[in-house]
């Protein structure tokens, strides 16, 4: 059985299976694209993943030797989207899930804990993520832990506005 004492958070390795982080993103994020939210990561191919894991830095939650969560972490002032994850002071982060049968056991907390703590270690005042505006429990649940409104944004390949919110670190 899983419990939490044998989760760590570790760097994504070359040796890592691209195939199966992409499969468990796809199972993660499946109940958003049932919902009608396109998110990339319920669809991405495996070159769009490591495309993705190479613009960042990924973490992954592993256990038993196996894949069961991840976050991709972007330093501060290296986002190029424009907008507030570009500014020089905010760190932000992305492609975030865990294995669909493994959530609600803390585990998102301790992958968010893990990027926030590198956060701040790297000098930012604030970091930041974007998600689904029709996606009320995500907007919620980032709300329950700091994370407030910052702007909204259309990226391109989504069918659905963004909101990107923020946390003072
Ligand atoms: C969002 C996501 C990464 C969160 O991961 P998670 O491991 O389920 O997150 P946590 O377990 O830390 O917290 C989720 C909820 O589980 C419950 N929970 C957490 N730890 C718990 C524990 N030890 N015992 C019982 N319940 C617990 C809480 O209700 C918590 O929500 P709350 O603290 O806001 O009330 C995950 O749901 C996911 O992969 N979703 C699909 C993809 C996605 O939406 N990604 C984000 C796109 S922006």
């Amino acid at each position: 059985m899983t419990t939490l004492t044998t989760v760590k958070i570790r760097q994504w390795r070359p040796t890592d299976s691209v195939a199966m982080l992409t499969e468990m993103l796809h199972r993660a994020y499946r109940p958003l694209a049932e919902a009608g939210m396109r998110f990339v990561a319920s669809h991405q191919t495996e070159e769009v993943t490591v495309k993705r894991i190479n613009s960042g830095t990924c973490f992954v939650a592993e256990c038993d030797d196996s894949i069961i969560g991840t976050i991709l972490y972007h330093r501060p002032g290296t986002s190029k989207d424009g907008g507030w994850h570009s500014k020089p002071f905010v760190a932000c982060f992305e492609q975030f899930a865990v294995e669909p049968s493994l959530q609600k056991q803390g585990i998102g907390n301790m992958l968010m804990a893990h990027v926030e703590k590198l956060a701040q270690a790297d000098g930012a005042s604030e970091i930041s993520m974007d998600t689904s505006e029709r996606a009320a429990h995500l907007v919620a649940y980032y709300a329950r832990r700091g994370y407030r409104f910052v702007e909204y944004v259309q990226w391109p390949g989504v069918n659905y506005r963004s909101v990107v919110m923020s946390k003072a670190l």
